[in-house]
């Protein structure tokens, strides 16, 4: 028997536009310094993401997302922003970002900007008037001071542990501690301090009165806090339940913040679009996608999971429950720029796991240390996999996220060396965790090494290894077998195939193979195994892997229509 899933129903409360563009978008996710340079000073910008328009726009994406691009000193890739309203001088001018969205949006291609409100740069103007100021001043209200602990206060104010590995305390030169759940560069803003909020409002509206279409929030449970003292140490912290209450995560009061920019967003037409990173319970999601809220929200699930039937029914069916829940569209994501690439993921024969169950998706690099060409890495495998399973998440109703060069099939680059890596997490983790540089080389154009392979004169700001000539866009543009003609073909053909956001489930006879129907008779098959699979269908409109006589190969997806399109 077959079920009928829809990723949100117009019987929920929540008076639902049918279709504004973002809820069955494909967005294309953009590290500016990693995408293409213009000036050749080694570092992408934004006229290199303005060359490239024609490029994205043959691609067939809706929508860019940039991660900041904003004065940074790059204590965390750019998220450590110095200042929220402007363009980083190596990246370009207001002028430039002007110019790029103007020739995306003649292309019909939306753009969305990152936002990254828990933490500034410590170099933002509002920082260093903090620590010129001196303590109890206004200034430090805007941010997290506290005293010492200790006879003369040089012991930080609690045993807390940042994300990124040390501890999330560091002293300024009077005295004072001041909170940083990230970097030591990324102090965390005061969002109890009505000057903190009325300044996102006037950053939204700075973007949207620029023509940006949209905007993905950076750490969105993690902004309000109630740090009323005593402090409770990192083992009560631990015990305190996630339930709105918490100190520090997840707090329902977050959600004032956002009822507050969602009337900003209304205020526009078309109103701007938001999409929430919250990691949070799963319960917890729809209150952040809810169109009082962001109206979306991330789900990392996919991302997570392992190239297993099972687990990637699961993940479908929770996610269009929550969905269900929020009345917005769920969100599919492989591969971002805080994760291995998804390729190299499913080509380790045995993902790491964390000690709670999870795929410890950073340390699984330490299989591949030897330069990307260790035997325990199956590159062909790990890339059939990777092509299986984008085909299987462009099919889903909701929106795709893809993240730039996994349409090359691009790899993780594993072996770049101590001295060029960048990420904090690397140096705080005392280089027990690679980071995250190895998803950030920047992109291989064409095959000549000479110009960091087409990237640009200058070289590149990360080393990218010999192996990425082959991998090039100019290699793949006219070869239809490509992983590039691949994703063209599948995002030209989902143009013309998304209607509505129902999904049905097909018994596949198989327990190894996922089998669904969309609107319009538009199914995707996916053969997570490795034995052949006959379909009953000859009607192939596109497969990761050649379609003889009606037997889908191992490790593919094909879909299929009933009518031509
Ligand atoms: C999430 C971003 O995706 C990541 O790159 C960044 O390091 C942290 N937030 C802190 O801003």
């Amino acid at each position: 028997m077959s079920v009928i899933e829809q990723s949100s129903s117009p019987t929920t409360n929540h008076a639902v536009d049918p279709a504004p563009w973002w809820r069955q978008a494909v967005v294309y996710q953009i590290y500016p310094r990693s995408f293409a340079d213009a000036n050749g000073d080694g570092l992408g910008d934004i006229p290199g993401i303005t060359s490239k328009a024609d490029y994205l726009q043959g691609l067939g994406i809706d929508a860019v997302w940039l991660s900041p691009f904003y004065p940074s000193e790059l204590a965390d890739g750019g998220y450590d922003v110095a200042d929220y309203r402007n363009v980083d001088p190596r990246l370009g001018t207001l002028g430039d970002f002007d110019e790029m969205v103007d020739a995306l949006h003649d292309r019909d291609i939306k753009v969305v900007v990152d936002i990254v409100p828990n933490h500034t740069s410590d170099q933002h103007a509002w920082f260093q008037e903090a620590l010129a100021a001196g303590r109890g001043s206004a200034a430090r209200q805007r941010y997290i001071f506290r005293e010492g602990t200790g006879q003369d206060g040089s012991q930080p104010p609690t045993d807390w542990e940042s994300i990124f590995g040390g501890p999330a305390w560091e002293q300024v030169a009077d005295g004072q501690w001041y909170l940083h759940n990230f970097a030591v560069e990324q102090p965390d803003l005061n969002w109890a301090c009505p000057e903190v909020r009325a300044d996102f409002v006037k950053t939204l509206h700075f973007w949207s009165d620029r023509g940006v279409d949209g905007f993905r929030i950076d750490v969105a449970h993690m902004l309000t806090k109630d740090l009323t003292e005593p402090l409770p140490s990192s083992a009560e912290l631990r015990l305190i339940p996630m339930d709105g209450q918490h100190p520090m995560v997840d707090r329902d009061d977050v959600h004032d913040v956002y009822a507050e920019w969602r009337l900003v967003f209304n205020s526009y037409d078309p109103p701007r679009t938001a999409v929430a990173e919250a990691w949070v319970d799963k319960a917890r999601v729809p209150r952040y996608a809810s169109p009082e809220g962001l109206g979306q929200a991330f789900n990392f699930d996919l991302l997570q999971a392992d190239f297993d039937a099972d687990q990637f029914e699961n993940v479908v069916r929770e996610n269009l429950q929550l969905a269900r829940v929020s009345g917005s569209s769920s969100t599919w994501v492989l591969s971002n720029h805080d994760v291995t690439r998804h390729a190299t993921r499913y080509g380790l024969p045995h993902p790491p796991r964390e000690p709670n169950g999870l795929p410890a998706i950073k340390h699984g690099l330490e299989w591949i240390l030897s330069g990307g060409e260790s035997p325990e890495l199956d590159r062909h495998s790990g890339e059939r996999r990777a092509r299986a399973a984008t085909l299987f998440m462009l099919g889903l109703p909701g929106s795709s996220y893809l993240y730039q060069g996994e349409e090359l099939g691009l790899h993780e680059v594993a072996d770049i060396p101590d001295s060029a890596r960048q990420d904090p997490t690397f140096f705080r983790s005392g280089g027990v965790d690679l980071g995250r540089d190895g998803c950030r080389v920047p992109l291989p154009w064409t095959e000549s090494p000479d110009t960091a392979f087409g990237f640009g004169e200058g070289g590149s700001h990360l080393p990218q290894p010999d192996w990425f000539s082959g991998y090039a866009a100019s290699g793949q543009d006219c070869d239809t077998g490509s992983s590039l003609s691949l994703y063209r073909r599948a995002l030209q053909l989902r143009r013309a195939l998304q209607t509505g956001e129902q999904l049905e489930w097909i018994d596949s006879g198989r327990a190894d193979v996922l089998r669904f129907r969309r609107p319009n008779g538009w199914e995707v098959v996916t053969n997570f195994g490795t034995e052949p699979y006959e379909l009953d269908r000859a009607d192939v409109l596109v497969s990761t892997r050649e379609v003889t006589d009606g037997t889908l190969p191992g490790e593919s997806t094909a879909w299929l229509a009933s009518d031509p399109v």
